[in-house]
């Protein structure tokens, strides 16, 4: 293992850029993530999230600027950092025609020089991921979920300090998706790893000690996500439940006091400059068009409403 530097940071970036041509697809990033945290790294599609995460895995080389990663240059050391890190990029690569214990084998002696080392971490994951009876499946025959956790089994297998998750949940159904998180959890609290991930899961979001919001490349907002939403937020949110969600939902797109609407089932979430206001123009507006309001009341934001109160408003 390569030595791990005295840095209070996990990871750290100065002016981190890199273009593809005329495209900037990071712009000028500045991050500073502590050790133990589990970071979340959201944006819409196309936001730099990816190119991020391989210019700090030493993949990509910078256009500009740089960084650190487990106290190492991304630019100069980026040997060092393979050793401290684990990386299970967006499309994952397991051998589909290797078992499980075979793909393991092959990521443990990857990272690992000591072959009986190797297989005791190998087992130790079989046996802490719950792989045992799948051991000798071929991956291709595993379900969506299982398939998610072996990649995650792989890019742990050597014990990094430094984790990279980049979608890890996309594509599998809730119940996996808790699953995954109870061990990426596991894997912080009581293993001190550090976790950079990037989804598109609000509620996973949520969860994380910090997140950061990149858009066409820059970060527009880095923080716990209570403090996101209190400094985002500081317009507020009603909740309608009416009569006509289609009527009520033009009607308020088009009200020059609403800053935004947005459907969310049978209910509307509505940006107001102030609740008590905001509540009363609604109801006026509701009246006015002959819609029965069942329930009009505040709300706190969610990161979802953040998330597309940040774009919309970038
Ligand atoms: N190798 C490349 N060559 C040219 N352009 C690239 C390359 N890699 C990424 N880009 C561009 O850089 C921008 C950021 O892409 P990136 O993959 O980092 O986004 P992302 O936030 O991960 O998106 P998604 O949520 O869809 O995964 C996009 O405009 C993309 O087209
Ligand atoms: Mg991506």
């Amino acid at each position: 293992m390569a030595e791990r530097r005295n840095n209070e940071f996990a990871i750290e970036t100065h002016h981190l850029t890199r273009r593809f041509g005329h495209v900037v697809a990071v712009d000028d990033l500045n991050l500073s993530i502590s050790r133990g945290e589990v970071f979340g790294f959201l944006g819409p599609n196309g936001a730099g999230k990816s190119t991020t995460i391989r210019m700090l895995c030493g993949i990509l080389r910078p256009s500009e600027g740089g960084g650190t990663v487990g106290g190492f240059d991304i630019v100069n050391e980026p040997e060092k950092i393979k050793r401290v890190i684990g990386y299970m990029s967006q499309s994952f690569g397991l051998y589909s025609d290797l078992t499980v214990e075979e793909n393991l084998a092959f990521y443990s002696r990857l990272y690992l020089r000591d072959w009986s080392v190797a297989k005791q971490k190998r087992e130790a994951i079989i046996e802490t991921m719950g792989f045992g009876e799948y051991r000798d499946q071929l991956s291709a025959q595993l379900s969506g979920g299982w398939k998610q956790r072996l990649a995650l089994a792989c890019a742990v297998v050597h014990e990094p300090q430094i984790l990279f998750l980049d979608e890890p949940t996309a594509g599998i159904d809730p119940v996996s998706r808790r699953v995954l998180w109870d061990i990426l959890y596991d894997l912080s609290q009581n293993k001190g790893i550090t976790l950079f991930v990037t989804t598109h899961y609000m509620e996973e979001a949520e969860r994380c000690n910090k997140i950061g919001f990149i858009w066409r490349g820059r970060l527009v907002a880095c923080d716990s996500p209570s403090v996101i939403k209190s400094r985002t937020m500081t317009d507020e949110l009603l909740n309608l439940k009416c009569s006509d969600i289609q009527k009520a939902f033009e009607l308020l797109s088009k009200a020059p006091d609403i800053i935004d609407v947005n459907i969310y089932g049978d209910e509307l979430h509505i940006v107001v400059p102030q609740a008590r206001e905001g509540a009363e123009t609604v109801r006026r507006l509701m009246d006015g068009a002959g819609v029965a309001v069942h329930m009009l009341e505040p709300i706190a934001a969610s990161i979802e409403d953040v998330f597309v109160s940040l774009s919309r408003r970038n």
